[in-house]
């Protein structure tokens, strides 16, 4: 369908909460969920949430094929999320490096469960049900806080591991986004 802008830091439709889905065959979903993975394609992000691109709605896509952004990850299936729950299966975070593409060139070191099992509807209302672990746990979480309009500066205990990428990781490339 097409590319959407994605809302930076500062908008704040980005600190809302987002609204439940009713319906998983609402006659909008389609379109959005299209522009939602035109724009992540677009963009080389990890995941991507609605309301990122202006749609205050508990939606979220992430995973696929190889990211460039995180060539070392172990792979993530493409998955499309309504109405996650989240729940740790246990207490034990670790420390991360995330960026997002509502902070376009930053990354920070942010703390997350390492263990978590998630559940939610797929576009088709399919049930999911997963308990995963490692980077898989942390793009679901990344990607649930913007549904709560948490984002990840505001899960970083420590704020001198906050900056730009560029000065962060000098002579790395790739690009900037979740
Ligand atoms: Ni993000």
């Amino acid at each position: 369908m097409s590319v959407r802008s994605v809302l930076h830091m500062g908008h704040p439709l980005l600190l809302q909460r987002a609204q439940p889905i009713v319906h998983v065959h609402e006659p909008w979903l389609p379109a959005l969920l299209q522009d939602l993975r035109d724009t992540m394609q677009a963009l080389d992000g990890a995941g991507l949430a609605a309301p990122q691109i202006g749609e205050s709605v508990q939606l979220v896509i992430f995973g696929g094929d190889f990211n460039v952004r995180y060539p070392d990850a172990p792979p993530i299936p493409p998955t499309v999320l309504i109405n996650p729950v989240l729940t740790p299966l246990s207490d034990e975070k670790e420390l991360g490096w995330e960026g997002c593409l509502s902070l376009p060139g930053l990354r920070g070191l942010v703390p997350r469960y390492r263990h978590l099992r998630y559940q939610g509807w797929d576009e088709n209302g399919t049930p999911i049900d997963r308990a995963v672990s490692g980077f898989h746990a942390r793009v679901v979480q990344h990607e649930c806080d913007h549904l709560l309009g948490i984002l990840y500066p505001m899960r970083m205990p420590d704020l001198t591991h906050f900056g730009y990428q560029q000065a962060l990781f000098p002579g790395q490339s790739g690009a900037d986004g979740d």
